[in-house]
């Protein structure tokens, strides 16, 4: 949440800053604002509400130059999104600018104690206070900016990725973290500073990851880190994996539909070195020190937030089926506050794209104080969470832009059936031959999906019928349920049409009663262990004139003959049915958007990255 980034180095700043901060939109797109740093020692701040287009603009003929500089674009989470509230702020002798991602707790205190001190404040936010104590302290005790901002993070509680800029010290970027993301790239006589890599990749491979309670100063032929207590670091630089090109649209109209199309490659890059048909034999390489873990567990506890909760789901019935262990699905928000029970045999499984949200990393922290093993599965390399788990497997799906997750989700549903099935064969749960049989059928996965991409026209042409609906009901039932789950909330987020996912059976308790000629019916119906099943439930939405669209499997004639409209996708074991019967429901949400206008890979109020609870 909210996108920081800052150059120090000797090419002008504000086109890396102004390029980055369009990288870094995807976290975040209240307000933007840049500081820039020029040899007359002027500080030139530029703030606006909206976008980072909006910002560019005004900008425009305005005095951009400076070799040092800093960038940020808002989620609100302090203050109304307008320019007062946009990053930077300043401290009240305007001399110093900060940059900030995260939330200090503690800032309405410490603002009654610096109004009492005759500070006065410009905006609603937490920022603003973080730089004004800093100033406080610089001036009361008399130290240099460095020692400042270390007595000043030592003062603050909360979660913070700050970058701070000062009109007397020209020569000089302060970055600093705990609980918010933040990477440094280092390049010839230059350091470049952002939430995640993906403003840097184009400068250099070099990065650091900066840890919580470390601070980097940052000169053009110098970096010295250090730990809010004041113990000096040695920085560790390692290479990004990370292509440029994947960070690009590539001729597609919208980045959510590149990503929707890269699913047979990412899912391919999931398995790759990982599975082994003709052996029968599941390699995870993160998690093999652990197989005895997995033979004693009591429980298997998956954390998660939003997709990756739905991912969370199709893995409580692969590892259930096929590892024969409970499974819990928790949402993190709620698992973190709920004094949950949890014992040393107990494994948790916490699943993020971004591996930073903060509310499954604090459930994180609370499974391991009292003792469970933490596995993660994440798709940002390097990210927060795989540094907090035991161990864990990443998703290799490549960089997700679009804010609606698509080929992360299914990344996260291969992650989850290697280890249901790495699982079942360190277990012995899964006959040999039943394995071969299923990683054969999971191998010929990516060009099921490609082949269920073709449906793409077809598919356009049903959401022109859909696109004026208010409300939409997707169901299904076994692990067709979690996909009905996010279906509807790949519709609501990016289409704003209203959605709920149920399983097909619940639907009689309630959901039944919105049904008229009005409401599209979404089912997921194919041929599998409960295909008669949701028959009779397609059978009562039509007895109530309800309007179905069913997901079936290719040469279907059953549910044709009853539904209105039918997407076919391939035939495959029912344990892959979630990997498949999404892909449709994707391009259907984003053919809607589409169609009504929406801005798909922005949507609005949501943010890819949630580093706030
Ligand atoms: C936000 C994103 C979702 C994502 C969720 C969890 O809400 O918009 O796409 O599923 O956070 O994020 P994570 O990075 O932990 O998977």
């Amino acid at each position: 949440m909210c996108g920081i980034v800052g150059y120090i180095g000797n090419r002008d700043a504000y086109p890396i800053i102004i390029k980055g901060l369009h990288r870094l939109e995807y976290r975040g797109y209240d307000s933007a604002g840049v500081a820039l740093l020029n040899p007359e020692k002027e500080l030139n701040i530029y703030k606006k509400a909206g976008k980072v287009s909006n910002l560019e603009d005004f900008i425009a003929g305005k005095n951009h130059s400076g070799k040092i500089g800093m960038g940020h674009t808002r989620w609100a989470t302090h203050g109304a999104p307008n320019d007062k509230n946009s990053h930077p702020h300043q401290s009240g002798d305007e001399n110093l600018a900060i940059i900030h991602n995260g939330i200090i707790e503690n800032y309405g205190p410490l603002k009654e104690e610096l109004i009492a001190r005759g500070h006065q404040f410009k905006s609603d936010t937490d920022t603003e206070v973080l730089i004004h104590l800093i100033e406080d302290i610089q001036k009361e005790a008399n130290l240099d900016l460095r020692e400042a901002v270390r007595v000043a993070l030592n003062e603050v509680v909360g979660a913070y990725a700050i970058v701070i800029m000062s009109k007397k010290d020209p020569d000089q970027l302060i970055a600093a973290r705990k609980g918010s993301p933040m990477v440094i790239g280092v390049g010839d006589r230059e350091y470049f500073v952002a939430s995640d890599a993906t403003p840097i990749v184009e400068y250099t491979k070099n990065v650091i990851y900066l840890n919580d309670n470390e601070i980097a100063y940052l000169k053009r032929d110098e970096i010295l880190i250090k730990t809010i207590d004041n113990i000096v670091q040695s920085p560790y630089v390692q290479e990004l994996e990370l292509k440029l090109e994947l960070l690009e649209k590539g001729g597609y109209e919208h980045f959510m539909l590149k990503e929707i199309y890269e699913q047979p490659q990412s899912i391919h890059d999931c398995m790759r070195g990982r599975i082994y048909p003709l052996e029968g034999k599941v390699q995870l390489g993160g998690i093999k020190d652990y197989a005895e873990k997995f033979k004693n567990a009591d429980r298997i506890i998956i954390v998660a937030c939003g997709t990756s909760w739905h991912a969370g789901l199709v893995g409580e019935y692969l590892i259930e089926e096929y590892a024969r262990i409970p499974v819990e699905v928790e949402y993190a928000s709620e698992f973190r506050y709920r004094n949950p029970i949890i014992s040393e045999k107990d494994i948790v499984i916490a699943i993020s794209q971004s591996g930073e949200t903060a509310d499954t990393m604090a459930a994180i922290e609370l499974a391991k104080e009292r003792g469970a093993t933490i596995f993660g599965i994440c798709n940002v390399v390097g990210s927060s969470i795989p540094r907090l788990t035991h161990a864990g497997v990443y998703t290799h799906a490549g960089p997700e832009i679009g804010v609606a997750s698509t080929k992360a989700f299914t990344a996260q549903v291969t992650a989850l059936t290697l280890m249901a099935f790495y699982m079942a064969q360190t277990k012995g749960t899964l006959a040999q031959n039943r394995l071969i049989g299923l990683l054969t059928e999971l191998e010929k996965i990516p060009d099921l999906v490609q082949k269920a991409l073709l449906s793409n026209d077809l598919i356009l042409e049903i959401a022109k019928k859909f696109q004026n609906s208010r409300n939409a009901l997707f169901l299904g039932r076994g692990s067709g349920f979690p996909v009905a789950l996010e279906g509807a909330l790949k519709l609501k987020e990016i289409s704003y049409i209203h959605a709920e996912g149920y399983p097909a059976a619940e639907m009689k308790h309630g959901p039944i009663a919105l049904i008229d000629e009005e409401m599209p019916v979404i089912v997921i119906a194919t041929k599998n262990s409960s295909y008669e099943k949701v028959i009779s439930n397609i059978q009562e939405v039509k007895a109530r004139k309800g309007v179905v669209l069913a997901i079936v499997t290719e040469g279907d004639t059953e549910v044709k003959a009853m539904a209105d409209y039918t997407i076919e996708i391939p035939h495959s074991d029912e344990a892959f049915l979630p990997l498949l019967a999404t892909i449709p429901l994707q391009l259907l949400s984003y053919h809607i958007a589409v169609l009504r206008g929406c801005n798909v890979d922005q949507p609005r109020n949501l943010a890819k990255s949630v580093t706030v609870e």
